[in-house]
């Protein structure tokens, strides 16, 4: 079973399909770690953000491992990720990871879920089932602003809208695989939904599906 998850930051795509994953014993990737991972590496080793070649170059060392560092998830990270994820050259390293992570079976899981920005419309166009997690901007703001401070984090509400709008804009606007919705995807808006009435509602989804 292959389930592709996609949406923009903070609309709880990463929550469901940790939920899904649990529930029906899927690997799951998370897809945006990738390009996070390879944001931190460009930073750590001061790449210029046009020197294109190198960058490329250390999108194909990417492993699993690398995906583990702790500090993936700052805005600063978030932000350098959404801009070196516009690079082909980049997408089409980072491809070859994810078609493999989800084409290869996963030893002792009944399958794969990835949640990111171009799953079910590009890296596994042929998933069993695809969902598209959305929310009101505002609503991912405070959500994003209040796990920020879980972590201890400061941030301030303006600046993190503005994040939130430059990062959404480049994801959908980039020449290749920007952000949109798969012809065939599930769309859930969980503006007003709890994190387990979203889960409730995916899995009601794919039990219709399964019963198929
Ligand atoms: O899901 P996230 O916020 O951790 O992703 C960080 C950035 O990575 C996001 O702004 C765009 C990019 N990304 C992408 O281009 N394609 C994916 N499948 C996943 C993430």
């Amino acid at each position: 079973m292959i389930i592709a998850i996609d949406g923009p930051a903070g609309a709880g795509k990463g929550t469901v399909a940790r939920g899904i994953a649990l529930h029906y014993n899927l690997a799951h990737l998370e897809t945006g770690l990738l390009y996070r991972a390879l944001a931190s590496k460009v930073l750590e080793n001061n790449v210029d953000l046009d020197d294109i070649d190198k960058i490329a170059a250390l999108a194909s060392t990417i492993s699993l491992d690398d995906l583990k560092n702790k500090h993936l998830r700052s805005e600063e990270i978030g932000n350098l990720a959404s801009k070196v994820a516009a690079l082909p050259e980049v997408r089409q390293a980072l491809l070859d990871f994810q078609h493999k992570f989800a084409n290869t079976p996963q030893p002792g899981f009944n399958g794969v879920v990835l949640d990111g920005r171009d799953i079910g419309t590009l890296v596994c166009p042929q998933a069993d089932i695809k969902f598209y997690i959305t929310a009101e901007l505002e609503v991912r703001a405070q959500r994003r602003l209040k796990e920020l401070q879980e972590r201890g984090i400061k941030s301030i509400h303006t600046a993190i809208i503005q994040n939130m709008m430059d990062r959404d804009l480049r994801d959908k606007s980039r020449q290749q695989a920007p952000l949109q919705v798969a012809k065939d995807a599930y769309v859930i808006d969980s503006s007003h939904l709890s994190p387990d009435d979203v889960l409730k509602q995916s899995i009601t989804v794919i039990e219709r599906h399964l019963k198929k």
